[in-house]
């Protein structure tokens, strides 16, 4: 694998896209302006499962300003074989509340809020049934899990070696519904013209917006443009298209002129995802030094009646820790909601919640430092594959989190240090995210004045994007920064790969690598002159073929310390400390950042996010910031955040390795170990509110 001298990687740059983001000049979405543009609002069902048997909206198109109103009954045809959530406006069928019923476009955005509030939907209502519970007798097992890994797995006897263990332990953890929330909401214009129709959307990856609008719309990629330069936020549910594109792009088609939506914050608590519920029974066997003998996960989720969408969550389990006896199972029930999607590290981060408050429970059950007991569970070789790990920092994170943390002086009984009234508690967790990459194509481009230009379609939802690039093209060209000029976020760019699953920088980095080094050969063969017309280069960033002999993970150690309140049970958390075993990191500024937002995330995981659903009206109640509480300023004490340098030449050849995600995975389970060292009290089911320790 080639390897490139880094300069401007590492560098602890400034988002290039910063002073643009301040001055209030970078253009989001919405923000597009875009001539004869008009607004549309969309009427959500009130019902979780049932038909339309009337809509009225007259008084809707009575209103002045009003354009159409779109339903069922006058909406185009879509093509018939695309996912059930995008057929929308397709059928009188609803399928989960919150569902989109009808769709008003009008001159304002104002008018055409006003008037979807004046349409009249009559429903004939069936039953639903919206609770997950793991005693259900409708749960069934999906071929796969997310996005192509065994639903089960075995190996070994896992009861017997339960049976037998000098200690074992067996719990049930649950983790809530919780919704992404990125601080931009969804938003899509799109104009049709006689070249096929553009769009700026607030998106992940917009040659999958892209091919999913080509789809429905029965239409060649290449007559759909989707550019998407700033995205604010995304956490996974930006991933893929939601119905409000559909319905957009369907209605600029009506109207003959260009069409803009925004979810409001309401909007986003049924239409673009979230992640499901879960309920996990962990069981763990081992000998009397800790050493386990037996590791069974067992899950189980919801999906919609729409679509399959099955959480990996037990799958990190797999390959976390050694055991001759292991197996893992995920079991769904297809419930009256909207379909699950992606979230933040999905999979890893509920399944480790459960995984890492076990491993808590094992360590004190054996009377063992929690960190010795995960040292001596270190596998050698990933225990699903055999495959050695391409590395693997577990240890040396848990080591370097113990020393900055002051974790030594740890008194391993629970309550015993307290501070008035304040009962004060620590506790630890391991992390983890795979380490992938998708194939993507960039283009380096050389001018006669010595400018180079690198284009490809990748994507800043936040992730730092725009600079990082630029520092990975500026090294792989061997030229100062300021001489690279790079340009994301437009489907008339080289494919790339998603921002997501962590894996965005290493697949765009790797493609940009690869033309700098064509580019860097053909101006070899010019000896040095550039041309009159400049010289260009392509470059393809292909799977990582390593990745069949290597397990390639990221790894990582979370700390927290808490204080309960003995009188009101309220939780604080003055501290958390991570250690981070990431590969090369690119900029330390921005991973900072990166880590950071993924810890304050499981901060909030951990004691504050909770979709409620209501099961008399079949809907998440808690559907707007005032109720769904996410951690803010206030919530959020100190955070230390540092990596230990790991040099992996396996992965890439930036030698990078994701970190959008790690820094979730593993915060509630270090939280939750620390209230149980401060109160005596074990919560198994987040988020851990005060109700849970006042018992
Ligand atoms: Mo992220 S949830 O992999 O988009």
């Amino acid at each position: 694998m080639i390897s490139i001298t880094q300069r401007a990687i590492g560098a602890p740059l400034d988002r290039i896209d910063g002073p643009k983001k301040v001055t209030g000049t970078a253009t989001y979405a919405f923000e597009h302006a875009v001539d004869e543009v008009t607004y549309a609002f969309p009427v959500q069902s009130t019902i979780a499962k049932g038909r339309i048997i009337s809509l009225d909206t007259s008084a809707a198109q009575a209103i002045s300003g009003v354009i159409t109103v779109l339903t069922y009954e006058n909406a185009p045809r879509l093509e018939p074989q695309i996912r059930a959530e995008l057929a929308v406006l397709q059928s009188n069928a609803v399928a989960y509340r919150g569902q989109f019923v009808a769709l008003v476009v009008a001159e304002t955005l104002e008018v055409a809020r006003q008037a979807a509030d004046t349409v009249v939907v009559r429903y004939e209502e069936q039953p639903h049934s919206v609770v997950l519970r793991d005693d259900r007798s409708d749960l069934y097992k999906p071929e796969k899990v997310n996005p192509a890994y065994e639903t089960d797995t075995v190996s070994g006897d896992v009861e017997a070696a339960l049976a037998s263990a000098a200690v074992s332990i067996d719990h049930t953890y649950t983790t809530p519904a919780y919704h992404n929330n990125p601080l931009e909401p969804h938003a899509t214009i799109a104009r049709w013209s006689s070249d096929g129709v553009t769009l700026y959307d607030s998106n992940q990856g917009s040659h999958m917006i892209r091919d999913t609008v080509a789809q429905v719309f029965g239409l060649e990629p290449e007559r759909v443009r989707v550019i998407s330069p700033y995205v604010g936020g995304a956490f996974g549910s930006k991933g893929t298209a939601h119905p409000h594109v559909i319905l957009t792009v369907m209605a600029a088609q009506v109207v003959g002129r260009p069409v803009k939506c925004a979810l409001a914050r309401q909007h986003m608590f049924a239409v673009v995802g979230y992640r499901t519920p879960t309920i996990q029974r962990l069981r763990l066997g081992s000998d009397n030094d800790g050493r386990l003998t037996a590791i069974a996960h067992d899950v189980v989720e919801q999906t919609s009646t729409l679509q399959e969408f099955a959480e990996q969550t037990a799958v990190v389990t797999r390959m976390m820790y050694a055991a001759p006896n292991r197996s893992t199972t995920h079991r769904l029930a297809r419930l009256d909601v909207p379909t699950p999607a992606w979230m933040r590290a999905p999979g890893e981060c509920p399944g480790m919640f459960a995984l890492e408050s076990a491993m808590d429970e094992l360590a004190i059950a054996c009377g063992l430092d929690p960190i010795e007991l995960r040292v001596r569970n270190e596998p050698r070789v990933d225990p699903e594959t055999g495959h050695p790990f391409s590395s693997r920092g577990l240890v040396a994170c848990l080591r370097e989190g113990a020393r900055r943390f002051g974790w030594q002086s740890r008194n391993p009984q629970p309550g015993m240090h307290t501070d008035g009234r304040w009962l004060i508690g620590t506790g630890v967790a391991a992390s983890t995210y795979p380490t992938r990459r998708r194939p993507s194509t960039a283009i380096a481009r050389v001018d006669r004045e010595g400018r180079y230009s690198v284009l490809i379609d990748a994507s800043d939802i936040g992730n730092g994007a725009w600079t990082v690039l630029t520092q990975i093209a500026a090294d792989a060209l061997d030229v100062p920064l300021e001489r690279v000029h790079l340009e994301i976020g437009d489907t008339r760019l080289p494919r790339g790969s998603l921002a997501g699953g962590s894996m965005g920088t290493a697949s765009w980095g790797t493609a940009i690598v690869e033309a700098a080094r064509k580019l860097r050969a053909r101006l070899q063969e010019e000896h040095g002159v550039i041309p009159a017309g400049g010289l260009e280069a392509t470059g393809e960033g292909e799977e990582n073929p390593e990745a069949k002999r290597f397990a390639m993970h990221a790894f990582g150690a979370q700390f927290a310390e808490v204080r309960v309140h003995r009188d009101t049970g309220e939780v604080r958390v003055p501290r958390l400390l991570g250690v981070f075993a990431a590969g090369r990191i690119m900029n330390a500024k921005l991973a900072r950042s990166q880590l950071l937002g993924g810890m304050t995330m499981g901060l909030s995981m951990a004691l504050h996010e909770e979709s409620v659903m209501d099961p008399r009206f079949g809907d998440y109640v808690n559907h707007d910031f005032a109720e769904y509480h996410i951690a803010t300023n206030a919530d959020v004490g100190t955070i230390d955040i540092s990596w230990i340098d790991e040099d992996d030449p396996y992965v890439n050849p930036m030698g990078a390795k994701g970190i959008g995600e790690i820094g979730i995975v593993g915060t509630a389970a270090a939280i939750a170990n620390a209230v149980y060292h401060a109160t005596g009290i074990r919560v198994r089911d987040l988020p851990i509110t005060l109700d849970k320790l006042l018992a």
